[in-house]
C-alpha cells in the first residue's frame, strides 16, 4: 500500500471515529459590528439582560443579565441560551424576583450576576451583589435555574468589612475559582460635590474549592499610578491568556453612555499590574464581560470584549450590547478597541450542541429583517404611524407583533391591522380600509424594554403580494417608543414603508389645498412580524 493511500485510509478511519463521538466540536462563525446593538430572542422580544455575561456551560452558550423590563430598574436575572450566538432562546428568570427568599430587592439589586460551574459538586453557583456583607450565593443543578439562595453569605477579605462590596466577576481559570470585585467607599473624604461621588478599588481573591465562598485573602488590582482611574474602577472581569492574568474593567458609570475601557495584566494575581486604557468611551458603552470563544479547528481562543451600550441614563432598558475581539501584542498588551462604524469582526468559534432555537419571530411569515440595525423612536405624542408591507405568501395571518416600550403613559396604545388596495389610499380622503384586527393596551400591560405587543387577527386571509398595514397610535404627554430601521441599508423583501400623520392633522394642507396630512417617513420602517396560520 502506498503511503498516501495509507494516510488517507487512516484519515477516513479517524473521521469515522470522531463522527461517532457525541462531543465532536462543530466549527461556526459569527460576525459582530459596532452598529447592531439590540439583541432579540427567537420570539422577537428585545433581550432583557443588562450588565450581561455569557458562559459556555455543557457545550451551550448562556447569556445572563439583569431584567429592566418590569420595573425600569434592575429586577431579577434572566437567562437566554444559544448554539450559534445569533438565535437566543428565552429561558426565564433564574429565580422568582418577587419571591421572599431572594435578596435582590435591596442594595446592589443583584447587579451584574455571574455563575460558575463546579465540576466536583456538579453545581452551578450564582454570585449576586446584594448589599453587605460579601455576596449572596445561590445554587442550581441546571444553568437556567431555578437557583436557591443560601442562608449564609460568601464573605470577602475582612479588610473591607466597612466598605460595600459592589461590581464583581467570578470565573474558573484552569479549574480554580477566582473573584475580582470592587469595594465602594462612600465615606472617603476625597469625594467631590460634583465628582467623583465615591471611591472604589478592585481586589482579587481565590474562591474556596466548592466555589461558594472566598478564601478571604485578597490582593489589590491597581497600577503603579494608583490614581483616580484605579480608584474608580468597576464592572470587572478576570481571564487568563497563556501565563498572563487579565482584569478588564471600566470607570464609575452605572450603565452609562461611555466609560473608559481598562485592561490590567500581570503574571500573578498578586500583581504588580500593568494598566492600559483601550478606549476612551468603550465605543459608547461600559464593559460587561469578556467571552472566550474557541476555534475548534485551530484550538485558538478569541477573547470577545462586550459592553452594555448607549443611551445609558435612566433608560437602561434601551441599551444594547456590542462585541469585538481583543487582539494581543507579543508583550501581552492588547490593541485599542476599534469603535469605527464600518468595522466588522468575524470570529470562528465552537457551535453549541443542540439545534438552533426557533420561535414566533424566527418562524414568522412576514418580518422586518432580524439582523437590521434597530433604533428606538419615541414620538407617538406627535405622530400616528402607518406601517405597510406586502404579504409574502397567500394564507391566513394569525397575528401581528410590534416591539413597543412604555414610559408613564395614561393613554392606551392602539394598534389596528388593515388591508389597502394601494398606498394612495392613505392619502385619499374618505377612504375605508379592510380591517383585519385591532387591540389596545395600557402601559401596565407593556414593559420598559422592547417587548412585543401582539394583535390577534380574525379571518385575515391574504393573497401573496397584497398590501397590508398597521396603524400605531397613542398620543400622550409621554410618548410610546417603537423600533425603526433604515430600509435603504437593508436588502429586504416585503416593500416595508412607513407613513406618518401629525397628531390632530385630519384635513388638506398647503397653499393649493392638495397636501395630504399623511406622508411618508422616507427610508424608515417599524420593526414587526406577522405570523401565518
Ligand atoms: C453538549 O456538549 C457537552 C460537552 O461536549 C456534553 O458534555 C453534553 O453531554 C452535550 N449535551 C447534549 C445534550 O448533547
Ligand atoms: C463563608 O465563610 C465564612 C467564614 O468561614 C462563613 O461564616 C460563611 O458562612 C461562609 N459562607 C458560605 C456561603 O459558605
Ligand atoms: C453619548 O454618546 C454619544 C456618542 O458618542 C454622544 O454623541 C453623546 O453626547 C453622549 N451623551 C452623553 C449624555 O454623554
Ligand atoms: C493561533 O494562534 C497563534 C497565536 O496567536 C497564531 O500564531 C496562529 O497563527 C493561530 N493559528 C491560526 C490557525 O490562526
Ligand atoms: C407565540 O405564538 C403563539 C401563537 O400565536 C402564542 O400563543 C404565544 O403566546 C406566542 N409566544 C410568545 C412568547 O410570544
Ligand atoms: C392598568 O392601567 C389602567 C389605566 O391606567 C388601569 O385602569 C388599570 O386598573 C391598571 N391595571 C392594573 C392591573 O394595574
Ligand atoms: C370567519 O369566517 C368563518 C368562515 O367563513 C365564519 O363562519 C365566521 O363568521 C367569520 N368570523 C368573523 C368574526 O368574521
Amino acid at each position: 500500500m502506498k503511503l498516501t493511500s495509507l494516510v488517507s485510509s487512516l484519515t477516513a478511519l479517524a473521521s469515522i471515529c470522531s463522527a461517532a463521538a457525541t462531543t465532536k466540536a462543530v466549527p461556526a462563525s459569527v460576525t459582530f459590528d459596532n452598529n447592531r446593538r439590540f439583541l432579540f430572542d427567537t420570539d422577537g422580544r428585545q433581550i432583557d439582560a443588562y450588565g450581561a455575561k455569557i458562559n459556555n456551560f455543557n457545550g451551550k452558550y448562556y447569556l445572563y443579565g439583569n431584567s429592566f423590563s418590569e420595573t425600569g430598574v434592575a429586577y431579577g436575572i434572566k437567562s437566554y441560551s444559544s448554539v450559534d450566538l445569533v438565535s437566543w432562546q428565552y429561558e426565564g428568570f433564574l429565580f422568582d424576583p418577587s419571591g421572599k427568599n431572594n435578596p435582590c430587592a435591596g442594595s446592589g439589586g443583584c447587579g451584574r450576576p455571574h455563575i460558575v460551574f463546579n465540576a466536583n459538586t456538579k453545581t452551578y453557583v450564582l454570585w449576586a451583589n446584594a448589599g453587605a456583607p460579601g455576596y449572596a450565593v445561590a445554587t442550581s443543578k441546571a444553568p437556567t435555574g431555578p437557583f436557591v439562595f443560601e442562608a449564609h453569605r460568601a464573605l470577602i477579605d475582612p479588610a473591607f468589612d466597612n466598605l460595600n462590596p459592589a461590581d464583581f466577576s467570578v470565573e474558573v481559570i484552569n479549574g480554580e475559582g477566582f473573584i475580582v470585585f470592587s469595594a465602594l467607599n462612600f465615606r472617603d473624604p476625597r469625594a467631590g460635590d460634583v465628582w467623583p461621588p465615591i471611591f472604589q478599588n478592585m481586589h482579587v481573591s481565590k474562591l474556596t474549592a466548592d466555589f461558594m465562598n472566598t478564601t478571604r485573602q485578597s490582593w489589590p488590582v491597581v497600577s503603579s499610578a494608583n490614581d483616580l482611574i484605579d480608584n474608580e474602577a468597576e464592572s470587572p472581569e478576570i481571564f487568563k491568556v497563556g501565563s498572563t492574568y487579565y482584569v478588564a474593567a471600566s470607570n464609575t458609570c452605572g450603565y452609562c453612555n461611555g466609560s473608559i475601557a481598562l485592561l490590567y495584566r500581570s503574571n500573578s494575581i498578586q500583581g504588580p499590574w500593568t494598566r492600559q486604557i483601550l478606549e476612551g468611551y468603550s465605543c459608547n458603552g461600559q464593559l460587561e464581560g469578556v467571552l472566550p470563544l474557541t476555534n475548534p479547528t485551530t484550538g485558538n481562543v478569541t477573547n470577545i470584549w462586550h459592553s452594555t451600550t448607549v443611551p445609558g441614563g435612566p433608560r437602561t432598558g434601551f441599551s444594547g450590547h456590542t462585541f469585538q475581539p481583543l487582539i494581543f501584542n507579543t508583550d501581552g498588551s492588547a490593541k485599542n478597541l476599534d469603535c469605527s462604524s464600518t468595522a466588522t469582526f468575524p470570529v470562528e468559534f465552537t457551535k453549541g450542541n443542540g439545534s438552533v432555537a426557533a420561535g414566533n419571530a424566527t418562524k414568522a411569515g412576514d418580518a422586518t429583517p432580524a439582523l437590521a440595525v434597530y433604533s428606538p423612536v419615541c414620538d407617538s405624542d406627535s405622530f400616528i404611524l402607518y406601517q405597510t408591507w406586502t404579504a409574502s405568501k397567500s394564507g391566513t395571518i394569525k397575528s401581528v407583533s410590534v416591539n413597543v416600550a412604555r414610559g408613564v403613559q395614561t393613554v392606551p396604545l392602539s394598534l389596528t391591522v388593515f388591508k389597502l388596495s394601494s398606498i394612495n389610499d392613505l392619502f385619499t380622503p374618505e377612504y375605508k380600509w379592510t380591517p383585519l384586527g385591532s387591540s389596545s393596551c395600557f402601559a401596565n400591560q407593556t414593559s420598559y424594554t422592547f417587548d412585543t405587543v401582539t394583535v390577534p387577527l380574525i379571518n385575515a386571509t391574504v393573497s401573496q403580494g397584497e398590501l397590508l398595514g398597521f396603524r400605531l397610535q397613542g398620543a400622550d404627554y409621554s410618548p410610546w417608543c417603537h423600533l425603526e430601521f433604515d430600509t435603504k441599508e437593508e436588502a429586504c423583501a416585503g416593500n416595508f414603508r412607513l407613513f406618518q400623520q401629525g397628531q390632530g392633522q385630519y384635513s388638506w394642507r398647503g397653499l393649493q389645498g392638495k397636501n395630504s396630512p399623511v406622508y411618508e417617513r422616507q427610508g424608515k420602517s417599524v420593526k414587526f412580524f406577522a405570523t401565518y396560520a
